[in-house]
């Protein structure tokens, strides 16, 4: 297998865990780390050893050894992270929500393609095992038709008028940071005919979507969703079918369980699939499939789902008459 030269476009959270993961995952190599500081860059490159450590993204994007960028800034600048990559032919694995609405989705696929670029949202929940395991057990008719899915996720979070989460022009807010993956979860078992979709919100923060509750109706089914920074919860998820239903362990997005029940609520099977490191590995085992495939989109994590789910979520934020600075 080639080896993938790997890119990391900023040194926030998330890159310290990816970057973990990345040097776990056999044929990735961490090539180079970019920060708007050379700083911040250069004391990444060296923690986890990177080659090379540069002191803007341009530089990143321009490093013709570089074969994929990750990255991982804020949502609000996701759209000119992106077209800065795609401008030097550079493959991108992006962060949840590749964009602040779908309409910058639309236009960032449009150049992928044009180009003949690999694009794929980071949504590593589609790539886990036991994500996987629980659309397996749906499809070979385990818990028959779906009557509802209950997906929540909410977290604790101390408010700091400075971080990301509570900035309307960083792209903050429950919506594009929580509710995107129960909204993965619930449109990858029930697709996008819903018939209805009903919302309430609070808006708080430096004018951001706080908490949200949101119940999409179907044909047959319901799925209800809560999201938000108030409080911490099980974050469990729940596919309840005529003939059974299917249980993750808590934090659905990111857990190593799922179980199966019948209709009498017995156990009939459970799937553990530990980790190889801690879960971001199977994005990035994804990714490299894909370039060695020579594939341009991920088929476990469609682009045309992902501009979908933010058309939702654009639906929603019109429903709130809330918009993104600069929108
Ligand atoms: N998959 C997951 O489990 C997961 C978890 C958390 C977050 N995320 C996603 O990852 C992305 C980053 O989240 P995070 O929690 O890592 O954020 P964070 O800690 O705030 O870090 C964001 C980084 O982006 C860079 N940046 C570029 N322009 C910036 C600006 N104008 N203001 C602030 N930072 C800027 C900074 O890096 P430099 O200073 O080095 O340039 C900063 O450290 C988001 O899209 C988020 O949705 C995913």
């Amino acid at each position: 297998m080639k080896k993938t030269n790997w890119g990391i476009m900023a040194t926030g959270k998330i890159t310290e865990s990816f970057a973990n993961a990345l040097n776990a995952v056999p044929d990735a190599c961490l090539c180079a780390a970019a920060s708007r500081s050379i700083e911040k860059a250069s004391a990444f490159a060296e923690k986890f050893g990177a080659v090379k450590a540069y002191g803007s993204y341009e530089e990143l994007a321009r490093d013709g050894n570089v074969d994929i960028i990750y990255i991982a800034t804020p949502m609000s600048c996701h759209y000119e992270n992106v077209k800065l990559c795609f401008e030097y032919g550079k493959n991108v694995l992006c962060e949840k929500t590749l964009t602040l609405n779908g309409s910058q989705l639309e236009e960032l696929i449009g150049i992928a393609r044009e180009k003949g670029l690999f694009f794929m949202e980071a949504m590593w929940m589609k790539c886990l095992p036991h994500f996987k395991k629980a659309l397996e057990w749906y499809r070979e008719g385990r818990i028959g038709s779906i009557k509802a899915i209950k997906a929540d996720f909410s977290n604790a979070c101390d408010y700091d008028e400075n971080d990301r989460l509570f900035r309307n022009d960083l792209g903050g807010g429950a919506l594009l940071d929580l509710c995107v993956y129960p909204l993965s979860l619930v449109t990858s078992f029930l697709g996008f005919d819903y018939k209805n979709i009903m919302s309430a919100v609070h808006i708080g923060g430096e004018n951001v979507d706080m908490n949200e509750a949101i119940i999409m109706q179907y044909e047959d089914a319901f799925a209800s969703i809560f999201t938000g920074f108030c409080a911490e919860n099980e974050n469990r998820a729940v596919i309840i079918g005529e003939k059974g239903r299917i249980s993750t362990n808590p934090w659905f997005f990111c857990t190593d369980t799922v179980r199966l029940y019948d209709k009498s609520g017995a156990l009939v099977e459970e799937s553990i699939t530990p980790h190889i490191k801690n879960g971001y590995e199977y994005e990035i085992i994804e990714a490299q499939k894909c370039l060695n495939e020579g594939l341009k989109e991920s088929p476990v994590i469609p682009l045309p789902d992902t501009l979908k789910i933010l058309r939702i979520m654009d639906g929603l934020r019109n429903d709130w008459k809330f918009r993104f600075d600069g929108e």
